[in-house]
């Protein structure tokens, strides 16, 4: 038993989505929740420099007190998975494998869309563990301007839809019968990616595979939250503002998200071995 909050992270609100399902899925479970609006977004950035922001997240989650890490961004778990798995004594749990694995068993006629930012589609995370199995033709595309619609608190608007029609042309042509929405903000735009796609495409999240495997880590670690624990949610932000964070997640999950604070990372500069031993 373990009553220690879990660590969970996106560069924005698109990790709230994991979020939600974990405290659906594991009501005991108390988490902190940092969205790195400082750096946000991630998609077009350098790899080396969303390692760098990532890694800092991680490190604020780690001196928090959390007893499992959830990178809940698919740029982040592409470019850093590994050094975090390395650099912690705590469990680290990614959206990519999960993702993976449902549209894996999902798709029945073997063609797969994979939508992502341009970070995590250049990666080819996506495609190399997809293309493990050979009796399956992946297709990726980059759709760069959803972060910047979900970021701003627009899930339905008509440019949104015509940039959707734009990005998802190729993969409709492709005949995909599975989506993959490679990325944590994409699933606030399921009405519009499903709606471009139509009904015979499975649009597939990390989210509630996710929190799938974070209750098999927690169970086999033997950290699950007591079953009495009265769970607690903690909610910051890097950015300048703590207020506007909350807004713009109570706009897209209703008013669950309350009393942001602001946190800074990147200040924490001792070597990970120092850090783990503590
Ligand atoms: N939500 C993130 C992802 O899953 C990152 C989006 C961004 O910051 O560009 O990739």
């Amino acid at each position: 038993m373990n009553d220690a909050p879990i660590g969970i992270f996106d560069s924005g609100v698109g990790g709230l989505t994991v979020a939600r399902a974990i405290r659906a899925q594991l009501p005991r479970e108390s988490f902190v929740y940092i969205g790195d609006t400082a750096h946000s977004p991630y998609g077009p950035k350098p790899i080396a420099d969303v390692r760098r922001y990532a890694l800092e997240v991680l490190d604020t989650l780690v001196e928090q007190g959390v007893k499992m890490l959830v990178i809940a961004c698919n740029t982040a778990s592409a470019a850093m998975l590994r050094d975090a798995r390395e650099r912690y004594d705590v469990p680290v749990v990614e959206v990519i494998g999960p993702a993976v694995r449902r549209a894996m068993s999902t798709t029945r006629n073997g063609r797969i869309g994979v939508i992502g930012t341009v970070g995590t589609i250049a990666s080819r995370a996506y495609q190399d563990m997809l293309e493990v199995n050979e009796r399956l033709e992946v297709f990726a595309a980059a759709c760069p301007r959803f972060v910047e619609f979900v970021e701003a608190g627009i899930t339905d608007s008509p440019e949104l839809l015509a940039i959707a029609e734009e990005y998802l042309a190729p993969l409709r042509e492709a005949d995909v019968d599975t989506l993959v929405l490679g990325c944590t903000h994409y699933p606030f735009l399921r009405g519009a990616i499903g709606y471009v796609m139509g009904e015979g495409v499975t649009l597939v999240s990390s989210d509630d595979e996710t929190a799938a495997d974070v209750y098999r880590q927690l169970l086999r670690g033997e950290l699950l939250a007591d079953r009495h624990a009265e769970p607690s949610y903690v909610y910051e932000a890097t950015g300048v503002s703590a207020d506007d964070f909350t807004a713009l997640a109570n706009r897209l999950m209703g008013r669950e998200v309350r009393d942001v604070q602001l946190v800074q990372t990147g200040v924490i500069d001792l070597p990970a071995a120092a850090r783990l031993q503590d």
